[in-house]
């Protein structure tokens, strides 16, 4: 038994780290998010397709050396694993592009379901699940039935769409296949952009009332540096980000969402949960690779304290 099952895209993350040269990191959001969870003590398993080569070992093996549990990780025979390249953009921006469908056909959107993965899940407390995972099939089919199946058992769903335009057929796809994830999920996490992109608004209070209407009852909100806010029922917090160097943001937001996953399973209060989150996240930014620093919870723990003049303020909501 585990307290979260992470399902979705596993990856080979390739970081520029100068103007020609690459770093390989292990990669895929919902697998990043599984390495935190793991890292944070709790107990996590992955579903996932890696290709039959090496690339596909180094993803096994890393999420195995983490502490996640691999037993539903498939091999898939025939097909390469997937590769992203990281763009740095002017301002601290980025960009992803996939060797992957809709370019080209590769392991991670070849995951098919087995009762046996079913079963897992239903024995979990969390399902977390990725929206990029669903941007080609056979993986979405399979994981939009997991979640219902999920959704149905009692299993809470955690959904981060992880938006990257380059793998769907158009924003509207897109946009569908969220709508049908949020009205399955308890925990909706993803940046400013991607509710704006789904609801049409970047504001806060309106966020909150569009994602509760839709049955989410945690919601969180990520922001880059500017930091993220938390909102359950009436309440929200947002907070700043912790004053740290920074050297590389892949895979900051997956293990944010990896502390708000802990921090809801152990019935923390909101604002303690976002100043975790934060920290967690901010740690995790001072290492190339996402998730390279992901820190314990006594190391989280050191910088809220050390920082303790940044604090989560509460949000005026009604
Ligand atoms: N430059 C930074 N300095 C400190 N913390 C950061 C920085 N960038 C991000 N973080 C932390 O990571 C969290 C998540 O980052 P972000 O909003 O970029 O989400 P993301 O999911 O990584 O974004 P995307 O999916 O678009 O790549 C933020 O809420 C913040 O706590
Ligand atoms: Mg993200």
């Amino acid at each position: 038994m585990v307290d979260v099952v992470s399902v979705g895209e596993i990856l080979v993350d390739m970081i520029p780290v100068d103007t020609d040269l690459y770093n390989m990191r292990f990669g895929g959001a919902p697998m990043n998010c599984a390495v935190a969870c793991a890292r944070l003590g709790l107990r996590v398993g992955a579903i996932a397709a890696v290709g039959d080569d090496p690339l596909g070992r180094f993803l096994f093996n890393t999420l195995e050396e983490r502490g996640v549990d691999v037993s539903h990780v498939k091999r898939v025979k025939g097909k390469r694993t997937t590769i992203a390249f990281v763009v740095r953009l002017p301002h601290g921006e980025r960009e992803f592009f996939f060797y992957r469908k809709p370019w080209l056909p590769t392991a991670d959107t070849e995951l098919v379901l087995n009762e046996d993965d079913f079963e897992y899940v239903r024995g979990a407390k969390v399902l977390h699940v990725s929206g990029f995972a669903l941007s080609q099939e056979p993986a979405r089919s399979n994981i939009l039935e997991l979640v219902k199946y999920a959704h149905e058992n009692n299993v809470k769903v955690s959904f981060d769409p992880t938006y990257r335009p380059d793998v769907w057929e158009s924003e509207e796809v897109a946009r569908e296949i969220y709508e049908k994830l949020i009205s399955l999920s308890d925990i909706v996490l993803a940046t400013l952009r991607e509710y704006e992109f789904i609801l049409g608004t970047r504001d806060l209070r309106r966020i909150g009332m569009e994602m509760r209407r839709r049955g989410v009852r945690l919601i969180g909100v990520k922001m880059g540096r500017r930091g993220g806010a938390l909102i359950r029922g009436e309440r929200g917090c947002f907070m700043e980000t912790y004053d740290v160097p920074v050297k590389d943001t892949v895979g900051a937001g997956d293990v944010w969402n990896a502390a708000v996953i802990y921090g809801y399973l152990r019935n923390r209060d909101l604002g303690d949960v976002l100043a975790l989150a934060n920290a967690v996240a901010s740690l995790k930014c001072m290492h190339v690779g996402a998730i390279e620093g992901v820190p314990t919870i006594d190391e989280a723990m050191n910088l809220i304290r050390r920082q303790s003049n940044i604090r989560p303020e509460n949000l005026q909501l009604t």
